[in-house]
């Protein structure tokens, strides 16, 4: 483990083949009509190892949720770069871009999950208007399975504890395999024992099914844990800790 300062240039020390994540000198402002504009994030850059899960952690307003949204390609970037899996993500246009986040799997703290829709319609939602070479019921109910929901395919959210519902949404980002999943406070809305498994669930995942997880949190356990802590403060990281950041 070693720590760098902010102004470090981001993993020289790490082959680019091993990087699934760089961000270069990524900034975000918000005009908010009032005299100073937020820099939501300020010329951050930093690198994530492939199959490695990272926290990324910081005071409310601090930016990472705008952070994980610009790698998702929720938002866009006023400048800078963003590199996924060797992708240039912030030049990405029109179809490429939707293409693109059909890589990603993103998990919201509100779970977000369609009220009227079952567990198991839940999860084939983002890929019923596509055309994929699997079985969209079929891995559906797998991935029910692997995040420990296996009989309550056909409860609707309502009838599903928090913890459940967002078992139900971490499956529904998992439909496509992303190799990069993006999950922001996934634990904000639960409780600690319930949200201490969705954790466990989600290093299971960077174990099995070898995915690239950011997570933002303000949980000093999953921080601990984790892989890699990155940490912003004022749009800015102040202090980047593990591997791909050497
Ligand atoms: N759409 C927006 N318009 C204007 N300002 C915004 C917008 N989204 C975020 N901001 C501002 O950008 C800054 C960073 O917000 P962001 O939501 O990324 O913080 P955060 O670290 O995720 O906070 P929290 O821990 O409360 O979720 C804040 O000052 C916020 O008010
Ligand atoms: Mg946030």
């Amino acid at each position: 483990m070693t720590t760098v300062s902010a102004e470090t240039e981001a993993s020289p020390a790490t082959s680019d083949d091993d990087v699934m994540v760089r961000v270069t000198d990524l900034t975000k402002v918000y005009e908010t009509g009032a005299e100073h504009p937020i820099s939501a994030c300020d010329r951050i850059s930093l690198a994530v190892e492939r199959g490695k899960l990272v926290a990324v952690t910081g005071p409310s307003g601090s930016g990472k949720s705008t952070l994980l949204h610009l790698i998702g390609a929720l938002d866009s970037a006023d400048s800078g770069t963003i590199m996924v899996d060797g992708r240039e993500v912030t030049s990405l246009r029109g179809r490429e871009l939707a293409v693109y986040r059909r890589t990603i799997g993103f998990v919201f703290q509100r779970f977000h999950l369609l009220p009227t829709l079952t567990a198991l319609d839940n999860v084939m939602a983002p890929v019923l208007p596509l055309k994929v070479a699997f079985d969209k019921k079929e891995r559906a109910r797998e991935l029910l399975a692997e995040v420990g929901l296996a009989g309550r395919e056909d409860a609707l959210p309502s009838k599903l504890s928090g913890g459940q519902q967002q078992r139900v949404a971490i499956a529904r980002a998992l439909i496509q395999r992303p190799s990069l999943l993006l999950a922001d406070e996934p634990t904000g809305n639960l409780d600690s024992q319930t949200g201490a498994q969705i954790i466990d669930l989600l290093f299971n995942l960077r174990t099995t099914a070898k995915t690239t997880i950011m997570i933002a949190t303000h949980d000093e356990g999953l921080a601990d844990r984790s892989d890699q802590i990155v940490q912003v403060r004022d749009g800015k990281v102040v202090s980047a800790v593990g591997p791909g950041v050497a």
